[in-house]
C-alpha cells in the first residue's frame, strides 16, 4: 500500500528546489495563535541535542556501558558524567548508522530554549535551524493516479530519497514519580523490539496480552517504561505486567508525560499532541487533535478542500513549496466531502486531517510557531495545572521537574532524532533545577 521509493511524479526535486515564494517568516498556525509572552528578559539556554543511535535503556544498563563500573551508577544521571560530551556521542552514533552516508544526517544539532511562567502556565520556547529547506507541512501525502489513490512519502529513515514527513518538537516530563527517570530520563522508554530498534513481529506483538489483540489492539511496541514488565533489564518488550498491575501504576502517576509539537499533524490548529508512556506511547483520554483523512478499506480521501474557502479542491505538486499557500486540511475549517469528480489524476491531498480535539487529549490548544528563514521556533503553552492528573502530570509554582527534549528534524521519526540529555526544571525563581524558569506576566 505505501509507495515509499517509486514516487512517480518529481517531489523530491520539488522538495529540494528552492522555495517557489521568498516568505521569510511563515506562520505554522496561519495566523491561528500568537503568543503575548514577553521573551526579552528570559535566560536563554543553548542546548546540544545528540542523535541516540540504538542506546537503549537495556544497553545503558549492562556491563558494555562504562558507566555502569562506577561508583554508584544508580544514583547518577547522564549528565553527572556526560556534559558537554553530546556532540562527540552524536557523532559516534551516528557513524554507519542507517542515514549517516545515505541522507548525511548529523550527529547532532544545536537548539535554543528558554523557560517561562506565570501563575498559570508554564512557557517552553525552543528554535532550531532546520534540515529541510522549507517547513513540514506535510505527513501521509497522497495522490490520485490513474483514478487510483495512493500514499507517498513516508520518513527518511525507511525513505531516505523522496521522503514527506513533518518534523516535531517533543517534551518529556515526570514529576518524581517514576523511578530512576531523574538519573535516565527518555532512555526509561526506549528498549529493543520498538519501531526501528530490533522491531518485533506484528504476529508476536498481536499475540501479547495488555497490548495485542485482546488489550489494546497495538501490532507495534512503541515507547513503554520498564516497571510494565516483569522483567527490568534485558529483552523484556514481550514480559508484559498484568492489566490490573499496570492500571495500579497509572493510578500511582508511575507514567511520563509526553507532548509532541507537529509541524504537520498539529501546527495548523496551534496544537501539540497530548500523551504519556506507561505500557505503550498512549493519547491521553479525549478526542485527538488529528487523525486519517484516508479510508483505507475504500482507498479513498474522506474530506477534500473546500474550493469556497481555499480557492483549490487539491494540491499541485508546486504548492508544497508554495509558503503564500496554507495547505493544511482542518477538520470543519476548509473541508468538504470527497468528490471524485472535482479532482484531477497527479493531484494530491492530505492523507492526514487536523481537527479540534476534545479532553485530556486536547490540554495543548495555544501553540503558536513559526518557520523564518530556515528556523523553526515552537512556543509551548502548558497549564501547570490540566486537572487531568490521570494522564498528565500536575506541576506547580515552586515546584521541580524532570525534563527530556527531543527534536526530530529534516523528516525522520522513531529514534532518529535528536535528545536532550535529561535536566531538571524549577518553576518559578524560588525553586530548585538545572534551569529555573522567569515569572513574567
Ligand atoms: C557514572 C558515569 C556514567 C553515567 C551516569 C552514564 N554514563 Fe554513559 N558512559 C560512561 C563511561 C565511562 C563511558 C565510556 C566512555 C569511553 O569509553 O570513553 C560511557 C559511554 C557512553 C556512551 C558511548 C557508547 C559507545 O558506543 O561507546 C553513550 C552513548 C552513553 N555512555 C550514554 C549514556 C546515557 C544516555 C546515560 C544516561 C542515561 C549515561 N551514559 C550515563 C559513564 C557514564
Amino acid at each position: 500500500m505505501k509507495k515509499f521509493i517509486n514516487v512517480t511524479k518529481n517531489v523530491a526535486l520539488v522538495l529540494a528546489a528552492s522555495l517557489t515564494t521568498t516568505v521569510s517568516a511563515y506562520d505554522m498556525t496561519d495566523g491561528r495563535v500568537k503568543s503575548d509572552v514577553n521573551w526579552e528578559n528570559v535566560p536563554v539556554v543553548q542546548k546540544t541535542l545528540f542523535f541516540p543511535g540504538m542506546i537503549t535503556f537495556d544497553w545503558i544498563n549492562s556491563p558494555a556501558h562504562k558507566g555502569t563500573t562506577k561508583p554508584s551508577f544508580e544514583t547518577k544521571t547522564c549528565s553527572n558524567c556526560h556534559q558537554g560530551e553530546e556532540e562527540g556521542l552524536g557523532n559516534l552514533l551516528i557513524k554507519n548508522d542507517r542515514l549517516d552516508k545515505v541522507a548525511g544526517k548529523p550527529g547532532s544539532i544545536a537548539a535554543e530554549f528558554q523557560f517561562a511562567n506565570d501563575s498559570e502556565y508554564l512557557y517552553v520556547k525552543g528554535t532550531w535551524e532546520t534540515e529541510s529547506p522549507f517547513p513540514g507541512r506535510m505527513h501521509d501525502m497522497i495522490i490520485l493516479e490513474d483514478g487510483k489513490w495512493t500514499i507517498i512519502g513516508g520518513d527518511k529513515g525507511k525513505n531516505p530519497y523522496t521522503p514527506i514527513y513533518e518534523d516535531r518538537f517533543s517534551l518529556m516530563i515526570d514529576d518524581g514519580s517514576v523511578d530512576q527517570f531523574a538519573q535516565q530520563g527518555c532512555w526509561m522508554s526506549c528498549h529493543r523490539g520498538e519501531r526501528d530498534i530490533g522491531q518485533a513481529t506484528k504476529r508476536d506483538v498481536s499475540a501479547l496480552p495488555v497490548i495485542g489483540k485482546d488489550g489494546l489492539g497495538k501490532n507495534d511496541i512503541r515507547k513503554y517504561l520498564p516497571d510494565t514488565r516483569t522483567e527490568r533489564y534485558g529483552l523484556n518488550w514481550d514480559k508484559l505486567k498484568t492489566q490490573k498491575e499496570i492500571d495500579q501504576l497509572k493510578a500511582d502517576g508511575k507514567f511520563v508525560d509526553l507532548m509532541q509539537w507537529r509541524s504537520a499533524r498539529s501546527a495548523p490548529t496551534g496544537a501539540a499532541d497530548d500523551g504519556y508512556v506507561l505500557e505503550y506511547r498512549l493519547n491521553d483520554s479525549g478526542k485527538t487533535v488529528f487523525t486519517w483523512n484516508f479510508d483505507k478499506k475504500k482507498g479513498v480521501p474522506k474530506y477534500m478542500f473546500d474550493k469556497s474557502v481555499t480557492g483549490f479542491y487539491a494540491l499541485d505538486e508546486a504548492d508544497f513549496t508554495d509558503l503564500s499557500k496554507s495547505i493544511a486540511l482542518i477538520e470543519g475549517v476548509n473541508t468538504m466531502p470527497y468528490d471524485a469528480s472535482k479532482i484531477k489524476d497527479g493531484q494530491y491531498l492530505q492523507g492526514r486531517i487536523n481537527r479540534e480535539g476534545g479532553g485530556s487529549a486536547s490540554d495543548n490548544n495555544e501553540i503558536a510557531s513559526s518557520w523564518t528563514d530556515g528556523k523553526y521556533t515552537v512556543i509551548f503553552k502548558r497549564k501547570l495545572d490540566t486537572g487531568s492528573p490521570e494522564d498528565d502530570k500536575i506541576m506547580k509554582v515552586g515546584g521541580t521537574y524532570d525534563f527530556n527534549i527531543a527534536i526530530h528534524d529534516g523528516m525522520a521519526t522513531t529514534r532518529y532524532h535528536f535528545v536532550t540529555l535529561p535536566f531538571t526544571v524549577g518553576i518559578g525563581e524560588n525553586s530548585e533545577g538545572s534551569v529555573l524558569s522567569t515569572t513574567v506576566k
